[in-house]
């Protein structure tokens, strides 16, 4: 009996041993993302915004880098990702509303499209296309992006190409990663600082320390990092019963939600839109919270969180000292109208998860 325990045990840990390697190899390759500001005044991170929308209004790729017509402003706040392309190295924009990889058009490249390696925090893609600016209008502080969007978002970008495969789905064909699922883990920034490295993406799966509970998956809504978001509500108060359509997208700063939830929020707030910033102004501080629904899980903002820092004022741009801003906007009428943009990410976790077309948010740890 001794000796058939002692072997069950035995088996027990050669089989624990084997699924620890395996899962070892399988673990997701992480990537540490830095938040850096390039704002003057909020108000160009509105007009920077807007510009965004209206590309996802037409259905229209973010191409603004691409095209080389010049961006509105290029004043936003991004999230960092240190990649090597080829020999040299690149701060490009995490961006889940686009999906195509540029670089900078001041780089010694020729030709608009070309293959090479692209290296994020120890992922190797060896074959990975990658675009080239033809202008570098737009780049201040960063050297491109690297698009973590749907594939079908990069249709008709390179000519004579149908679509590009994306950073990811290059990692998943060579074998570096087995699951392509990208989880994004971004932070505020703390006290008055205007960059920091605080945020983590996470390629081949999820980081189970990054978010506490359950994450709430939804099937994709198509042709971008889509959900549906419902009941969206200011402490009791209902600000409406349609259901909108929605982006997680890291590319857009502020948080935007549909005109006809923006106006009754404004409303039931007392906040008014402030001229001077761009931004919705409140003289006394809101105490409730706001929410809304995905996948039947209800999400919250806090005041402390919708609120923007005082702190925080100067790296926004916001000149004046009285009084409370918040990072909800107006998305319009027009689908999508509700873009869950870094502002709400940073409370957070998301999870893009092109294996099982779905889309995952969880509370962030
Ligand atoms: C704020 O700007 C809007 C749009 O430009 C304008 O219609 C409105 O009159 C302005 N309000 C104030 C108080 O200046
Ligand atoms: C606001 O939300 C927080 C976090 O979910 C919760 O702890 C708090 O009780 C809520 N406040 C109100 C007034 O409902």
């Amino acid at each position: 009996m001794v000796r058939i325990a002692i072997s069950t045990a035995f088996i027990a840990a050669v089989i624990g041993m084997a699924s620890a390697l395996s899962l070892d190899q399988h673990a997701p390759i992480r990537a540490l993302v830095k938040k850096i500001s390039t704002v003057t005044n909020s108000k160009n991170i509105v007009a920077h915004d807007n510009a965004r929308l209206n590309h996802y209004f037409k259905k229209n790729p973010v191409e603004e880098f691409a095209t080389g017509s010049a961006p509105v402003t290029n004043e936003v706040f991004s999230y960092i990702a240190e990649a090597k392309v080829g020999s040299q190295t690149f701060d490009l924009i995490v961006d889940t509303g686009s999906s195509n990889t540029w670089v900078g058009a001041t780089t010694k490249f020729t030709g608009t499209e070309y293959t090479d390696s692209v290296s994020i925090g120890g992922t190797a893609a060896t074959t990975q296309s990658i675009g080239v600016a033809k202008s570098s209008t737009g780049f201040t502080g960063t050297d491109g992006i690297v698009g973590f969007g749907p594939e079908e978002l990069t249709e008709d970008t390179v000519n004579g190409v149908d679509e590009v495969p994306t950073f990811l789905q290059t990692l998943m064909s060579e074998g570096v990663i087995s699951s392509n699922i990208l989880g994004v883990s971004f932070a505020p920034l703390t006290g008055s600082s205007d960059e920091s490295a605080n945020g983590e993406l996470t390629f081949g799966g999820v980081d189970e320390s990054a978010y506490t509970g359950d994450i709430t998956y939804t099937t994709r809504v198509t042709p971008y990092w889509g959900v549906s978001v419902s009941k969206f509500a200011f402490g009791s108060t209902s600000l409406g019963t349609t259901t909108a359509s929605g982006i997680v997208d890291t590319g857009t700063t502020l948080f935007y939600v549909p005109t006809a939830v923006y106006t009754k929020f404004l409303t039931a707030s007392k906040g008014k839109l402030d001229n001077t910033s761009g931004l919705v102004k409140f003289t006394t501080k809101p105490t409730s919270n706001f929410t809304f629904v995905i996948g039947g899980t209800t999400f919250t903002l806090t005041p402390a969180q919708y609120l923007i820092a005082t702190a925080q004022y100067s790296n926004w741009g916001i000149s004046g000292t009285s009084g409370f801003y918040t990072f909800i906007g107006d998305g319009g009428s027009e689908a999508p109208n509700t873009i869950l943009g870094q502002s709400f990410l940073e409370f957070y976790y998301s999870v893009y998860d092109t294996d099982n077309n779905r889309v995952g948010l969880a509370t962030a740890a």
